[in-house]
């Protein structure tokens, strides 16, 4: 079982200012197929608890565990998806999801099964040559994801992976993300500061606190799928996420006030 356990998880940064604590307390089980959603403001250490769990950089204290190991280091079982399209730019869409497989030293013959089946499964087929500059934003998205689902990986981590995405386009990769999610059996920990995209894909929202980052509320939606965000459910718990998001924003913008009021 491929759970992710955190326990009493904190993080402080030392900087010439001073230590900056930006997880406290952090005690989570994402259960494996679980999709959970980090939700907060900037700066309340949504991508530094990823970042720990993808073993990026470790936590000052406390731990992470998945299948009984710790983790120090990134691994083949969790598979990362940032904002930016980390993609090679000198590759063809194909090569940059066949690049992974390279480096495992994978059969010629499995690595191309595996990239068609992708390129099936992301709706890239007419794509595969392409280079990732002659993409639009969100078919590079897909690239990114397919690159990561390459190497099969049952945890995805996914760092705000379309908050650069017009809303039609995002919507679209909403729904890609749960199709596969739903296929593949996937262990999804997504990030976003967005509270209408995390009640459309999430079972779960962890809604975090601007620093220290703790967790603020643990809501689980049981609204079923496709979600519809003109239904009074979906509303109700959008009023309820921005009340709590709003109050921890403000902290944030108050925070920055009097930083720039020192300087
Ligand atoms: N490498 C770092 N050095 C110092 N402070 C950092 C570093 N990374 C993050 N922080 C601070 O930790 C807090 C959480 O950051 P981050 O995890 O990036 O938040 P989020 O992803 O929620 O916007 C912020 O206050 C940020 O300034
Ligand atoms: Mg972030």
């Amino acid at each position: 079982m491929s759970d992710i356990l955190i326990k009493d998880v904190q993080k402080v940064f030392k900087t010439p200012g001073g230590d900056v604590t930006a997880l406290k307390d952090i005690n989570l089980t994402v259960k494996q197929g679980e999709f959970v959603c980090l939700l907060g403001p900037s700066g309340c250490g949504k991508s530094t608890l990823l970042n720990a769990v993808a073993g990026f950089q470790p936590p000052s204290a406390g731990e992470i565990v998945i299948e009984g190991k710790k983790i120090l280091t990134p691994g083949p079982d969790r598979g990362m998806v940032f904002q930016e399209y980390a993609l090679f730019p000198w590759m063809t869409v194909a090569q940059n999801i066949a690049f992974g497989l390279q480096i495992q030293k994978k059969e010629k013959a499995e690595i191309d099964l595996t990239v068609n089946q992708l390129l099936d499964l992301l709706h890239l087929k007419d794509f595969r040559d392409r280079f990732p500059k002659d993409l639009s934003g969100g078919m590079r998205q897909r690239v990114a994801i397919a690159r990561v689902l390459a190497l099969d990986s049952p945890i995805m981590l996914m760092d705000e992976p379309f908050g650069a995405l017009d809303a039609l386009t995002r919507r679209n990769l909403q729904d890609e993300l749960l199709r596969i999610w739903e296929k593949l059996n996937k262990t999804i920990l997504f990030v976003t500061h967005s509270i209408e995209e995390s009640i459309y894909l999430a079972d779960r929202i962890v809604v975090m606190t601007y620093r220290p980052g703790t967790i603020k509320r643990d809501q689980y939606v049981t609204m079923p799928r496709p979600r519809d965000p003109s239904s009074h459910e979906f509303n109700e718990l959008k009023r309820e996420l921005g009340r709590l998001v709003m109050e921890e924003q403000q902290r944030h913008a108050a925070d920055e006030l009097k930083l720039a009021a020192v300087d």
